[in-house]
């Protein structure tokens, strides 16, 4: 975790996401953090992330903490899992000394070596983020007892967010990608993409009632208040926090879709420019 300078108790904590996804990472803050303020940035012109390279992804991670970080925020939450597994070292270096850097998973694999008893544990999630090998490194470094089963479901997160409905197709492949983990006998799941917790009832039946699913929102919301805590840069806790939105596509369309994700309401959304993407979305 990068060092965090010290003024700034102020300022809103900046959220960065590939889209809409990490919305889901937001409610969870906002619940449990009711009083700090929030900025969401979703950079939902070059949504998916999913399938992008690496060095692709560093460099969008790179422009939006830039962006968020001028306009001035106490700490920067990268909820996108993607992004995350592409860019973290590199944000962390860059931004040792400006501003304090919580990201997903390193929480989670923390909370699934704590809750697994066999030692097997699932991932589902984007062919970035199983291809970047982050969480097994994340696994490794906390419990290197545990055995993890990733599987890549490279069409699941697009397809949830452009449906209203949970269906068939949604169905038939989260019971595709959960095959492989029920052979594994795994205890633990986590769904290592922000899109997962909004289909989480189709998964867990398709794992079994058994399998305990951890996802990013409440490990993260945890983490942020032990980081804002340890440096002092906490929020009155008797204060009602304020939201915003900021996105690079359509804000009319972030707003409809975000929330169904938020679970919240949604006003402004601004529209800020990003770079081109560097290749087409597949
Ligand atoms: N936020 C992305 C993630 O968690 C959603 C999927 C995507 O952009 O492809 O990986």
């Amino acid at each position: 975790m990068a060092a965090m300078p010290a003024p700034g108790r102020e300022l809103p904590i900046a959220v960065f996401d590939s889209g809409i996804g990490g919305l889901t990472v937001l409610h969870e803050c906002l619940v449990s953090l009711p009083h700090e303020d929030f900025v969401y940035f979703g950079d939902t012109a070059r949504f998916p992330y999913g399938d992008r390279d690496q060095d692709e992804l560093i460099d969008y991670a790179r422009e939006l903490s830039e962006q968020l970080v001028e306009r001035g925020a106490k700490l920067l939450v990268v909820a996108c899992n993607s992004a995350t597994a592409a860019a973290r070292e590199a944000l962390e270096r860059e931004l040792a000394g400006r501003v304090g850097l919580v990201t997903v998973v390193g929480p989670e694999a923390r909370l699934a070596a704590a809750a697994s008893t066999n030692r097997a544990v699932g991932l589902l999630a984007t062919a970035a983020t199983v291809a970047s090998g982050a969480y097994a490194r994340a696994l490794a470094s906390v419990a290197p007892d545990i055995e993890l089963h990733a599987v890549a479901c490279p069409e699941l997160a697009p397809l949830i967010q452009a449906g209203g409905e949970i269906d068939q197709r949604i169905v038939d492949l989260i019971e595709a990608g959960c095959a492989p983990l029920r052979a594994a006998e795994v205890d633990t799941v986590i769904l290592g993409c922000t899109h997962y917790p909004m289909v989480r009832p189709v998964i867990q039946r398709a794992l079994g009632r058994g399998v305990e699913i951890i996802s990013s929102g409440e490990a993260i919301a945890k983490q942020i208040a032990e980081t804002l805590a340890a440096a002092d840069l906490a929020a009155e806790p008797d204060r009602r926090g304020r939201y915003e939105f900021l996105c690079s596509g359509d804000p009319a369309e972030f707003r409809e879709l975000g929330r169904r994700f938020l679970q919240l309401p949604i006003a402004e959304v601004t529209r800020v420019a990003v770079a081109e993407p560097r290749t087409v979305a597949p």
